[in-house]
């Protein structure tokens, strides 16, 4: 690369997080495992049975407050701490590990799993308790209005001007972690593109928008992404 960069966007998906216990969606003991994605990940399913929806996510909340942040999500870190750049972290995870990381720029594209929406005020609540049918609205009053704040497949991305700038203006795309499959987020990397940018992608298996990346490399992001940002960081200073 031996390059100075200005704008940075890194896209985080579930593979950046495996190497910290949590499962991917589309791996063989995937996620979505023992359940169907239109139960739990669509706004019919939604409807039809808050209670297991709530359920659903509860469990993933308590897993996923014991996880930890591994390599690749401190060397995001150390390359916001050190690079001279503008970097901005959009992640599709619903986990807090950039968080927990110390990253900072974070947009949840996906939602976050440690928040839900009401949907009679739209008052976001944090909590990392259960929330579930019965849970009142602390702003509105109202009860049993609380959804997950996941963002469902029909429902729009979170934060999409924040990303749409970043996606114009970076003149290095990163991508960890995941599978190319899930639009929008799956088209970013040709807006990035199109508009200028490197790109660069850290996977394990092959991905289904891989001929869009410049670069691909290949294994565990907690070991190929610190050596790529210590490279980065020896680049400036040529
Ligand atoms: P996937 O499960 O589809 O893909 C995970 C990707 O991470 C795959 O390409 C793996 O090869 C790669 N991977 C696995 N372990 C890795 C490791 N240790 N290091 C590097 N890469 C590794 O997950 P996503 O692409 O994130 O949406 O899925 C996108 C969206 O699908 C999710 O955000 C979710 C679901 O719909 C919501 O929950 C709203």
């Amino acid at each position: 690369m031996n390059k100075h960069y200005s704008r940075i966007l890194i896209l985080s998906g579930a593979g950046i997080s495996a190497e910290s216990g949590l499962a991917t969606f589309r791996s063989s003991n995937g996620l979505w495992n023992n359940h169907k994605v239109d139960d739990v990940a669509t706004i019919e399913g939604f409807q039809r049975n808050p209670a297991l929806v709530h359920d659903f996510y509860n469990e993933l909340k308590t897993e996923i407050q014991k996880a930890k942040p591994n390599a690749a999500h401190l060397a995001i870190t150390k390359l916001q701490q050190e690079y001279p750049a503008q970097i901005d972290v959009v992640t599709q995870n619903v986990d807090t590990l950039h968080e927990k990381a110390g990253n900072q720029n974070i947009w949840h594209i996906h939602g976050q799993v440690n928040q839900a929406v009401c949907l009679n005020c739209g008052h976001i609540l944090e909590t990392w308790g259960d929330v579930d049918t019965q849970t009142i609205c602390p702003q509105c009053q109202v009860m049993g209005m609380m959804k997950p704040n996941i963002v469902f497949f029909g429902e729009n991305l979170l934060y999409m001007d924040k990303v749409d700038d970043a996606l114009r203006h970076c003149d290095l795309f990163i991508s960890i972690g995941t599978s190319g499959v899930v639009y929008p987020a799956a088209g970013f990397v040709q807006t990035a593109k199109y508009y200028g940018a490197e790109t660069i992608e850290f996977t394990l298996d092959q991905t289904a928008n891989n001929y869009l990346f410049d670069r691909h490399v290949y294994g565990k992001a907690g070991e190929t992404f610190p050596p790529f940002v210590e490279a980065l960081l020896q680049d400036i200073k040529k």
